[in-house]
């Protein structure tokens, strides 16, 4: 199937790692030009090159911290100004902790949530504009499993997930009828750097080494493995698409039968 995603214009944040930086690979590889954001400048320029020589299209490095205000319309103007507008925007920048309730002070709560829930509003009001512009488009919210299934240890990162699922759905209800669909992906565990610092955390309340607590975390799961990024990547890639018709408001679920529910 093609995806009609040749010369789309697409912001990705959280692009320097992860499921962020497969997702700008898969989107470049269907053709599409991406300014990749996230706050490590010389990653993104080296990613960004390599992306633009691997696939012929326009790639650019648009840093930024998103944990405020100034810092999503600083990554915003430059990814515009770099593509030349928007199509697509998938807000997938996080960092919340993994930690014990009662050792997660307010500033952290603030900073997780302020990155996460307020950071993806921020960067889809900030694309609504260019979005209309182009006559619609699509955001694609990377949320987690943890918001529907909720973990003694993600507490402020599953309570952003919940807020993203309701923010999903709300901005889909007002800009649909304008041909801007918004959806949400909600991954199960994916093998990035955050899933190794959630198996950190679970070692420690384990009581067990690191390989020891992955064996034990997998070895639970109903789908007996962790899956790449690119494995995500092509769900949200497909829902940043022009194929992904008639789909607007909704969540999907990556998580290998995980979610206890439907
Ligand atoms: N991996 C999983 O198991 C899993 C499961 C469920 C949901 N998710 C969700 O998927 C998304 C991506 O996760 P991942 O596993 O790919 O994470 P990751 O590998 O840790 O990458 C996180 C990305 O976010 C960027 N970032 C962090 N803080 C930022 C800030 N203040 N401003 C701008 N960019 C920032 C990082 O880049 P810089 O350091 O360069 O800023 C990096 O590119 C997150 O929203 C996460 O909650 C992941």
């Amino acid at each position: 199937m093609d995806l009609q995603l040749a010369g789309k214009r697409a912001v990705v944040t959280g692009a320097s790692e992860g499921i962020g930086l497969a997702t700008a690979r898969v989107l470049a590889g269907e053709g599409a030009h991406v300014a990749l954001v996230s706050r490590r400048a010389d990653v993104l320029e080296r990613e960004a090159k390599t992306i633009a020589a691997e696939y012929g299209v326009r790639a650019i490095a648009a840093p930024a911290d998103l944990g405020d205000l100034a810092g999503c319309r600083h990554a915003m103007d430059t990814a515009l100004a770099g593509l030349g507008g928007l199509d697509i925007l998938v807000n997938n920048a996080g960092a919340s902790v993994f930690a014990t309730f009662e050792d997660i002070p307010d500033e952290r709560w603030v900073a997780d949530l302020e990155l996460k829930l307020v950071g993806y509003a921020r960067m889809t009001r900030l694309a609504l504009a260019p979005l209309r512009e182009a006559g619609g488009g699509r955001v694609v919210n990377v949320a987690g499993n943890a918001g529907k299934q909720p973990l003694t240890y993600h507490m402020p990162g599953g309570a952003a997930n919940v807020g993203v699922l309701n923010l999903t759905k709300s901005v889909s209800m007002q800009v649909g009828p304008e041909g801007i669909f918004v959806n949400a992906v909600c991954p199960g565990p994916v093998r990035t750097t955050r899933y190794d610092k959630m198996i950190d955390r679970l070692a420690v309340d384990w009581g067990l080494t690191h390989e020891q607590a992955e064996a034990r975390y997998v070895a639970d799961l109903p789908l007996p493995y962790v899956p790449e990024p690119e494995e995500v990547a092509a769900t949200i890639v497909f829902l940043a698409s022009p194929r992904s018709a008639y789909v607007n408001g909704t969540a999907v679920t990556v998580d290998g039968g995980i979610t206890r529910g439907i």
